[in-house]
């Protein structure tokens, strides 16, 4: 199964396996994962599962859509590099993703 590294602001690092289909934000959120509320449930509407994408991913995780670019225009933490974690879906092809969480999200 591919596995997503999350890496608090502290440092801290979680290696989930997460099923192919499933959000990057559920892979946290079921994982007990600090820093990710989902207070939206996935909806793309709350910004709480803010999440940074480490460069060599940022090409393979697309770009925000509209909604989700909206979106992050309210987040104060949000850097060119900002995905919200339940807008990502889980694939072979981001076996490995490394994601960090803003300094604010613990
Ligand atoms: S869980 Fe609310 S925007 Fe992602």
């Amino acid at each position: 199964m591919p596995h997503v590294t999350y890496i608090e602001h502290n440092g801290t690092e979680h290696r989930i396996e997460l099923e192919e289909g499933l959000s990057v934000m559920r892979g946290a959120v079921d994982n007990g994962v600090p820093g990710i509320d989902a207070d939206c449930g996935g909806e793309c509407a709350c910004a709480t599962c803010h999440v940074y994408v480490e460069e060599p991913w940022l090409a393979k995780t697309g770009t925000p859509d509209e909604q989700e670019a909206s979106m992050l225009s309210f987040a104060a933490t949000a850097q060119p590099n900002s995905r919200l974690s339940c807008q990502i879906t889980m694939s072979a092809a981001l076996d490995g993703l490394v994601v960090r969480l803003p300094e604010a999200q613990h």
